[in-house]
């Protein structure tokens, strides 16, 4: 379905940093209704840099950003409100607020978000500070998700979780992606993330150095992760 679909979000010839200094350079980027689409590279690529200016966090210093095919700059809230949903690098949650609260502050209904994710039932009156690790990504992709976004930017989901969370994670992105969202994420840990997305790139010094099929990505990992993924060293 989703390669006849116009692309939902796209970055052309994308360039993005700090200070008017780029770090990101002439990036191609497209995600297209019911895919998901997986950034990868390592440490200090470039990878949160583009995620941030896509969700309209940090200004673009080149190229274009489209929105349903429009040419846009708009801030973060509006974006948002337009159906972006993001899951940022920093865990979201709101420490001294309960579960139950960080949910009602969030874009979409709570019984939504606890559809999704029915695990956060039992937690609704706990402080989120409290939650563990995994809980509190689960509770960010919660509130992200529950608002039905047309296209989910999420940065980092696995960080430090266990492998059987991770799974979880992904196995929410990919129905979100089923029900016709389009999923930007970006990982370090490039197996997992490989298994549920579509589509893949690599960058590296802020450049698309590798684009193509998941599974071909899939297929072709060890080169991948040998010639790019190498660590902060090659970055
Ligand atoms: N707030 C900032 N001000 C100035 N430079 C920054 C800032 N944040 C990141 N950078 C620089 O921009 C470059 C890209 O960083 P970015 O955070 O986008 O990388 P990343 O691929 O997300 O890395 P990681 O895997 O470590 O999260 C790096 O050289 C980094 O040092
Ligand atoms: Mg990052």
């Amino acid at each position: 379905m989703s390669a006849e679909e116009p692309p939902v979000l796209q970055a052309k010839n994308l360039c993005a940093g700090y200070r008017r200094v780029p770090c990101v350079r002439d990036v191609d980027l497209d995600v297209r209704p019911g895919e998901i689409v997986v950034v990868l590279g390592p440490n200090g690529a470039g990878k949160t840099t583009t995620l941030l200016t896509l969700s309209g966090a940090l200004p673009a210093l080149g190229g274009e950003i489209r929105w349903r095919g429009e040419p846009t700059t708009a801030a973060l809230h509006h974006r948002v409100r337009g159906g972006l949903g993001v899951v940022p690098e920093e865990r979201s949650v709101i420490s001294r607020l309960s579960v139950r609260d960080n949910l009602r502050i969030g874009p979409g209904p709570v019984e939504r978000a606890l559809e999704l994710f029915p695990e956060l039932e039992r937690l609704l009156g706990r402080r989120a500070g409290l939650l563990s690790g995994g809980e509190q990504q689960m509770l960010s992709t919660a509130r992200a998700l529950a608002a039905e976004p047309a296209v989910l930017l999420a940065d980092e989901l696995s960080l430090g979780l266990a492998p059987k969370i991770v799974a979880r994670l992904m196995r929410a992105l990919r129905e979100a992606a089923d029900r016709g969202a389009g999923v930007l994420l970006v990982e370090q840990h490039a197996r997992q993330a490989l298994a549920v997305a579509d589509r893949a790139c690599v960058l590296r010094r802020g450049r698309v150095v590798w684009s193509g099929p998941a599974e071909e990505a899939t297929r072709d990992i060890r080169r991948i992760e040998g010639a790019y993924l190498g660590g902060a060293a090659a970055a």
